[in-house]
């Protein structure tokens, strides 16, 4: 698995390498894509069954990419470690009220909730994961 090997790189050798940071950039686009797909799927009436299997590759898929990045933040010893990982926290509570809702298939909670996340993620990913980037990019040489 990609994130696997973006972690072992990482422990390699204590610098964000290119790969890495492209790596997780195109992390970024698969979670926003599968935000779109399940609201896509809302959007088409699509079973339980069908949602929450979209959904639980979005959890887990999150879950893996938060630790990837708490991992390259705690190697570099980041001051920003906490507030980075508080805004991880906020947003896995914010997938899990929306697997809520999906069990009990309140669409237009549903949306409503993605709606926020989408707009969460998008904030944090510019604003908590492109100070890490750059905090990692002037660690380099
Ligand atoms: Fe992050
Ligand atoms: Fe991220």
């Amino acid at each position: 698995m990609i994130v696997w090997s973006v972690i072992s790189a990482s422990a390699r050798e204590n610098k964000m390498s290119q790969t890495e940071e492209s790596t997780i950039a195109g992390e970024h686009a698969v979670q926003i894509s599968m935000i779109d797909l399940l609201r896509r799927s809302i959007k088409e009436g699509k079973s339980i069954d069908e949602k929450t299997a979209i959904l639980d590759q979005l959890i887990s898929y999150t879950e893996v990419h938060f630790m990837s990045e708490q991992l390259i933040m705690r190697q570099h010893s980041y001051e920003g470690y906490d507030e980075h990982d508080g805004e991880h926290d906020i947003l896995m509570e914010q997938l899990l009220t929306i697997n809520n809702q999906v069990l009990s298939n309140e669409t237009r909670l549903e949306i409503k909730l993605l709606r926020e996340l989408r707009e969460l993620l998008l904030t944090h990913i510019a604003t908590h994961d492109k100070k890490l980037a750059n905090y990692l990019a002037s660690t380099e040489n």
